[in-house]
């Protein structure tokens, strides 16, 4: 039976992170099994009482004693005021749910393709992949518009000496101009090397050109993931709010291999609305 009671998470630790948002510790109170076995890219609904729920992605996965974190941007009513709130409140968690990314031990080149936001379901993947010295040989491209993030940059600084990061700031993180930096750069990439696989997180319209120039560079859709936002509710597969084609993003997302991507959008009406606006 699936069990929409919100546990009991304790807010461990906050830090502001440029201009709007704040990394935030968390503790659940009373880990269990599941917790463990978190992948990155799942999400988790975070509660505030009175105030709403919403989904989240793990910046880290949870601990054995039931640590994690997470970054959260000030957008509305509910992230304004968990951003607020002061070391030591009571929150409510359900998680971790979804699909998150492959772990793809055999492959031996991954091109990563972050846009703003989007560093933050893809880091707790490449901080795994470190963890465990998987055999992958990594490449990352992030795309910012030069939005001060200590969190990120500290992570680049480290993750340079590990594997090939290549930033990019662009003034709009949304345009999708073949002719604009950001898909010159990710065009490069392909070119330099093609990857054995693609992982990208980022506004819609962006990792849609991206998984395009992916595979007009040979690279198969079945080996390309795109992480994908709608507006959630139950976070669970019941409610309908985050449906998409005949799929629930909460259910069977938010990453989804590119072929069974393409196959939702065909089931969605003609103008796809630009979700993920919490990645700008
Ligand atoms: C799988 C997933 C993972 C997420 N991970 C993070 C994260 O790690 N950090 C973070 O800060 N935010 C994340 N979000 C977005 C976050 O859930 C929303 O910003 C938050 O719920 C908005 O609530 P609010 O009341 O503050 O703002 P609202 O007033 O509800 O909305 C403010 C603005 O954000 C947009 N928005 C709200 N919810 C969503 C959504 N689900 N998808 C796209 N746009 C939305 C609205 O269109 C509006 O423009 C994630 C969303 C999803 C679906
Ligand atoms: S959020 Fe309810 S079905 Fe996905």
């Amino acid at each position: 039976m699936i069990c929409l009671t919100p546990r009991r998470l304790k807010l461990a630790r906050r830090q502001k992170d440029g201009d709007k948002a704040y990394v935030l510790r968390f503790v659940i109170e009373h880990p269990q099994d599941e917790d463990l076995a978190t992948i990155p890219g799942q999400f988790f609904m975070l509660s505030l009482s009175g105030v709403g729920e919403g989904p989240f992605s793990y910046l880290d996965l949870p601990d054995s004693l039931g640590s994690f974190s997470a970054l959260i941007r000030s957008k509305g009513r509910l992230t304004a005021a968990l951003v607020a709130q002061p070391v030591g409140t009571v929150l409510g968690y359900r998680g971790p749910y979804g699909v998150g990314w492959p772990l793809l031990i055999s492959r031996n080149s991954i091109l990563i393709i972050a846009v703003g936001y989007g560093l933050v379901s893809l880091a707790s993947y490449i901080k795994e992949t470190c963890n465990w010295n998987l055999p992958a040989n990594l490449r990352l491209l992030r795309i910012s518009n030069g939005c001060a993030s200590l969190e990120f940059d500290t992570a680049c600084a480290r993750w340079k000496q590990a594997f090939n990061v290549a930033e990019l700031v662009v003034p709009d993180i949304t345009d999708v101009q073949p002719e604009g930096q950001a898909l010159q750069q990710i065009a490069r990439l392909l070119a330099e090397k093609r990857p054995d696989a693609v992982f990208c997180c980022g506004p819609e319209p962006v990792m849609q050109a991206a998984a395009g120039l992916s595979v007009a560079r040979g690279v198969a859709p079945e080996s390309i993931w795109l992480s994908i936002a709608r507006r959630m509710s139950c976070g669970v597969g019941l409610c309908g709010h985050c449906h998409f084609g005949t799929a629930y993003v909460c259910m069977h997302g938010p990453v989804f291999r590119y072929d069974h991507y393409l196959q939702q959008l065909r089931h969605c009406q003609p103008q796809v609305p630009r979700f993920g606006d919490w990645l700008y």
